[in-house]
């Protein structure tokens, strides 16, 4: 796909936004590559984990084109956010685990694929907010709505209304990141950790985001009530005998697809 470069390597998809001219930039083909690609890998036997990153070493995505966005009326506006839209919920609820390797500018869209990740890593030099204010505009891939719910709304407001991005620290230390790497190190780490989710069993962490996604918006006994149904669930999947026989037998447990 020509804006994007994937990789896959021992059930790891690697997928980098390739507009490396305009530091990964997303138009409205990128995001349409974007869709396809992960429809495409959703139900693959081939892959366990994705992990998202942008090339070269300055920008995961620095955002929303603005010089397509300059030439779109309201209408295309709509459709170009309704389908980032589309894509970040997606990734909410992919059955496999997404990691955002964010390796530099992390601005505007870009902070808003990454947070519709399910986990992720910076390298030091991250620059990371929403920018949007400055333009004009706000967010559109769901900035106001997952930045609150992950840092919390005093966080939040400060970066959608100052538009002031904010380093890798600072994002690691109100929990927009979990964790910083050298940019160097960065994908070797994110790919070290994606082969650790990739020893444990697929169908549990399909069913973890799944039982996260149904019951973080519930009340908590209505919540818990989902995860008991699905830990009984869990008793019927093949995946549970290998894995508990293997503990019993000290053996390494070798899960299915
Ligand atoms: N859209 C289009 N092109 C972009 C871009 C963007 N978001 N960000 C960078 N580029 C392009 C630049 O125009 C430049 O291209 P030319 O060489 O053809 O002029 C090239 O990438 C390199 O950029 P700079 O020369 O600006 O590089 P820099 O190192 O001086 O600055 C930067 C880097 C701070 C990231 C700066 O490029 C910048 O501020 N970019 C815009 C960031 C932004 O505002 N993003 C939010 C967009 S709105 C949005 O995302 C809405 C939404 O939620 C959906």
């Amino acid at each position: 796909m020509k804006n994007l470069k994937i990789e896959i390597k021992n059930k790891i998809c690697i997928i980098s936004i390739n507009r490396l001219k305009n530091l990964n930039a997303i138009n409205l083909n990128l995001l349409v590559d974007l869709k396809k690609a992960l429809f495409q890998y959703q139900d693959s036997k081939e892959i366990r984990t994705i992990i998202l990153t942008g090339e070269g070493n300055q920008a995961f995505i620095a955002g929303a084109d603005i010089k397509s966005m300059s030439k779109m009326n309201s209408q295309e506006a709509y459709d170009f956010s309704k389908l980032g839209n589309d894509i970040t919920l997606m990734m909410d609820k992919y059955p496999k685990p997404i990691i955002a390797a964010i390796n530099g500018y992390a601005l505007g869209g870009g902070c808003e694929l990454a947070m519709a990740c399910h986990i992720r890593f910076a390298s030091e030099n991250t620059i990371i907010g929403q920018p949007e204010t400055g333009l004009g505009l706000i967010p559109g891939f769901g900035g106001t709505q997952r930045l609150p719910r992950i840092v919390g709304l005093t966080n939040a407001y400060k970066l959608l209304l100052s538009g002031s991005p904010i380093d890798a620290l600072e994002a690691k230390r109100i929990g927009l990141v979990s964790d910083i790497f050298n940019q160097s190190e960065l994908i070797e780490k994110t790919i070290k950790f994606a082969e650790k989710i990739n020893k444990n069993s697929p169908s549990s962490s399909k069913i973890i985001i799944e039982v996260v996604n149904k019951g973080i918006h519930l009340d908590l006994k209505e919540a818990l009530n989902i995860e008991s149904q699905y830990f009984k669930k869990v008793f019927e999947n093949e995946n549970k005998n290998i894995g508990i026989k293997s503990f019993l037998d000290k053996t390494k447990p070798d899960f299915i697809d």
